[in-house]
């Protein structure tokens, strides 16, 4: 069935000038950009979006990265959104993602790979409420 993701364009991706790029390949994937909006991330929201990480050794490495520069924040909508924006994507770490994937193209390591995409349905509604107003969203 047709739902909604959640996606951020990473500061080593905005960094390079790809959001378009990057973009492109979401919507070649079968998935329409539905909101969007560049931010900077302030430390408190970098630690709330990831604090199911806190106790994770790479965690303040995460938050600093984050915070390192802009971002772009975006609601996916498409048939099997989560999983097909999961697939475009390609694995966490680059080296371990297939060939044809954001990650796989563009990744620079595990920590600046680029995008994050939400991994369940539920987590998607929590991540879209996070950034965004339901009256953002058009779909
Ligand atoms: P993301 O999907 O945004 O969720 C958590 C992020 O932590 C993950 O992508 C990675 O970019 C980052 N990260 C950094 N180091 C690690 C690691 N060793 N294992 C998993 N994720 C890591």
């Amino acid at each position: 069935a047709a739902n909604r993701t959640f996606s951020i364009i990473k500061p080593d991706a905005t960094r390079r000038n790809l959001t378009g790029a990057v973009t492109k390949m979401l919507e070649d994937a079968g998935l329409r950009v539905v909101a969007s909006k560049r931010i900077q991330m302030t430390r408190k929201q970098a630690e709330g979006f990831y604090a199911v990480h806190k106790e994770r050794p790479f965690f303040d490495d995460l938050v600093a990265f984050m915070i390192s520069g802009p971002v772009v924040v975006q609601v996916l909508e498409g048939e099997d959104a989560v999983k097909r924006n999961r697939d475009i994507m390609g694995a966490t770490n680059p080296e371990n993602a297939a060939e044809g994937t954001i990650r796989k193209a563009h990744a620079e390591s595990i920590e600046a790979n680029s995008v994050h995409g939400s991994d369940s349905d539920e987590n998607a509604a929590t991540e879209i409420a996070f950034f965004f107003k339901p009256e953002e969203i058009v779909g």
